[in-house]
């Protein structure tokens, strides 16, 4: 049987909606408000859930603070009160939530052992939210 932990983080960032191979028309028509020049920001809450057969001795799926180092090293500590637009990794495709959701899933689950990661939701606002799955 497979059990299921889920755990959820924090962080505020800004980013703009923009695509350099897009004129500016296209940009406003795609990206309406979010293409404004100056930016907006977000408190997005990055939810992680990972599944597998929980330990007969320590009695978990994984320990919460392994899961912590990872996701407050190498996604909080690296996008919290950034500006995304300038982060390396979205320097070549527009920082959207949906590829905010998929990077931070491609960063989770090559820290984890292979195919712990189930699934990556990431909270935009109230109203939106994205998801990224294993399979
Ligand atoms: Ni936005």
């Amino acid at each position: 049987m497979k059990a299921y932990f889920g755990r959820r983080y924090m962080l505020s960032a800004s980013h703009r909606l923009h695509v350099d191979a897009m004129s500016d028309e296209e940009n406003r028509a795609a990206y309406g408000k979010c293409n404004n020049p100056h930016g907006h920001g977000h408190n997005y809450t990055i939810e992680v859930l990972v599944g597998g057969a929980v330990d007969p001795e320590t009695g978990m799926v994984m320990n919460l603070t392994d899961l912590d180092a990872v996701v407050q090293t190498k996604v909080v500590e690296r996008f919290d009160h950034m500006n995304l637009n300038h982060d390396p990794m979205f320097l070549n495709q527009v920082p959207t939530t949906e590829n905010l959701c998929k990077e931070v899933f491609r960063i989770v689950s090559g820290e984890l052992p292979a195919g712990m990661l189930e699934y990556v939701r990431v909270e935009e606002t109230e109203n939106n939210f994205f998801e990224c799955y294993a399979a």
